[in-house]
C-alpha cells in the first residue's frame, strides 16, 4: 500500500497510485457504513478536532461521523469567522489546540493557504476541509469514488465541470485529480466566472453549455458562490439559469447515460433544475454524500497509520 503523507492538504501533493490506494480503502468503508454495525477501530484512542472557520453542513457532519465510526474522540470547535481576520489569531488558535495533543485536525478556512500554514505549526495530522478558492481534497476524492462506482472506471472519461469555476476550490481539486487520472476535462462557464490562466491545466474551455456538454460522461455542476463575489459577475439568477443552469434539455447534449453531480449546497433553479437534481436515474448527488463519509474514513485511517509509523509503532 502506498500513501506516505503526514497531512492531506491538497490533491496536488498526491500521486495517481496514492489516489487509488485511498479510493480502494474507501470502498471497504462504504461496505462498513451500509452494515448495521458500523464501528471500526482504526482511530480508537485518537482525538479528532474539527475547526471550521467557515460555515459547513455536510462536510463537517461527514468528518464527524467518519471519525466517530472509526472510534476517535471527536470535538467540534465553533469558530467565528469574524474572530480570525488576523493571521496571528489562526496560529495562536493552532498552538493552543496543539498543546491539547490532538491527533487529527480537520480545518476549513476562508483564506487560500491558511490550512497549509497551520499544518506547519502543529504536530498532528492536518486535513484540509476546504481553504478559500484553493483546494478541497476530500471533495475531489469523494467525487472520484462516485464517478468510479457509477462508470466502472476513473480514466478516459469526458467530464464537464460547469458554473462558478473562478471561486471554486471544488473545481480546482477536481481538475487536478481528474487530470492525474487521465480524463478529458471540459470547463463550461461564462467568461466572468472562468479563472484566468486556466488553459495551463490542460483543460478545454467553453462558454456555451450545448457545445461543452456534447457527449460527456459526467456533468459536474457548481454552486454560484455569491459570498466570494464582490461585483457583478452574472446579470441575474434568471438569466444565469437560462444560459448555464442544468436542465433536461441541456443534459440531452451529454451521453445518454451521463451522470449529474453537485457538491452541495444546491441553489435549485439557479445552477440546476430541482427535478433533475432529484432524478435518481441521472443524479448521483446523494451518492456523493454517502461516498463522502467513506472517503473521509479512509483518509483519516491512512494518516493515522502514517502517524503511528512515524512514532515508531506498527504501521
Ligand atoms: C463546497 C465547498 O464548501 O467548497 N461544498 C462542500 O464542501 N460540500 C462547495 C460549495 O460551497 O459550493
Amino acid at each position: 500500500m502506498t500513501f506516505t503523507h503526514r497531512h492531506l492538504l491538497g490533491i496536488e501533493h498526491l500521486r495517481q497510485d496514492e489516489i487509488t490506494t485511498l479510493l480502494d480503502l474507501a470502498e471497504d468503508y462504504v461496505t462498513l457504513n451500509r452494515a448495521t454495525q458500523k464501528h471500526g477501530d482504526a482511530l480508537a484512542g485518537l482525538t479528532q478536532v474539527n475547526m471550521f472557520f467557515e460555515n459547513s453542513t455536510r462536510t463537517q457532519a461527514s468528518f464527524e461521523l467518519a471519525g466517530k465510526r472509526l472510534g476517535a474522540d471527536v470535538m467540534n470547535m465553533a469558530m467565528q469567522a469574524s474572530s480570525i481576520t488576523k493571521g496571528e489569531t489562526l496560529i495562536d488558535t493552532a498552538m493552543t489546540l496543539n498543546a491539547m495533543h490532538p491527533d487529527l485536525l480537520v480545518v476549513r478556512h476562508p483564506h487560500s493557504g491558511a490550512v497549509d500554514l497551520l499544518a506547519q505549526k502543529v504536530n498532528c495530522a492536518v486535513l484540509n476541509a476546504g481553504d478559500g478558492r484553493h483546494e478541497h481534497p476530500t471533495q475531489a476524492l469523494l467525487d472520484a469514488l462516485t464517478i468510479r462506482r457509477a462508470k466502472g472506471r476513473l480514466h478516459r472519461l469526458s467530464i464537464a465541470i460547469c458554473g462558478d469555476i473562478a471561486h471554486s476550490r471544488v473545481a480546482r481539486s477536481n481538475i487536478i485529480l481528474l487530470g492525474k487520472m487521465e480524463n478529458r476535462i471540459r470547463l463550461i462557464a461564462p467568461p466572468t466566472l472562468m479563472p484566468a490562466g486556466i488553459g495551463e491545466f490542460g483543460v478545454e474551455v467553453y462558454d456555451d453549455m450545448a457545445e461543452g456538454l456534447k457527449d460527456v460522461d459526467v456533468v459536474m455542476m457548481l454552486r454560484l458562490q455569491r459570498e466570494r463575489m464582490d461585483g457583478g459577475f452574472i446579470p441575474s439568477s434568471r438569466e444565469y439559469y437560462h444560459r448555464y443552469g442544468l436542465d433536461a434539455a441541456k443534459l440531452a447534449h451529454a451521453k445518454p447515460d451521463a451522470i449529474v453531480m453537485h457538491p452541495g449546497p444546491m441553489n435549485r433553479g439557479v445552477e440546476i433544475d430541482g427535478t433533475l437534481a432529484d432524478d435518481i436515474n441521472r443524479s448521483v448527488i446523494q451518492d456523493q454524500v454517502e461516498m463522502g463519509v467513506a472517503v473521509r474514513m479512509a483518509a483519516m485511517d491512512l494518516l493515522a497509520r502514517n502517524q503511528r509509523a512515524l512514532q515508531g509503532g506498527v504501521a
